[in-house]
């Protein structure tokens, strides 16, 4: 019995382990909250108006910083503050992820 429960265990442990290898590979996932992003800043991150920036490969960081002052009214703009009102930590650190990692 005992060596039963350790197969099993080992088993588990080896899907883990190869369920997280495959887990970097996979290219990430667009996040929900994207899905208004994309009309002004493009599905690839570049936008297709000379008034609306690009956030393709921008550092992760800065992304998050902007969204949150856009929250905070730090940084202020007709267009973005009501964007991010409703975002939240997860939501911002996703977006921030995600435009981050286009090319
Ligand atoms: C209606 C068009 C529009 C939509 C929709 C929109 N944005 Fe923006 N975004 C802008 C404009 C315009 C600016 C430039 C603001 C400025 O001049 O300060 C901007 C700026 C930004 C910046 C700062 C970029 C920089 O280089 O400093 C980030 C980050 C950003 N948007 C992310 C987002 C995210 C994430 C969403 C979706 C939740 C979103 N935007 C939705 C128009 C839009």
């Amino acid at each position: 019995m005992k060596k039963m429960n350790n197969l099993k265990f080992g088993i588990l442990l080896g899907m883990f382990i190869w369920s997280s290898v495959q887990a970097q590979e996979t290219p990430i996932v667009m996040p929900g909250a994207a899905a208004t992003c994309i009309g002004c800043h493009g599905p690839q991150g570049i936008s297709n108006s000379p008034l609306w920036p690009n956030l393709a490969g921008q550092k992760k960081d800065y992304l998050i910083k902007q969204l949150n002052d856009f929250k905070k009214g730090l940084r202020k703009d007709p267009m973005m503050n009501p964007m991010v009102v409703n975002l939240s930590e997860a939501d911002i650190e996703a977006l921030g992820q995600y435009f981050s990692s286009l090319k």
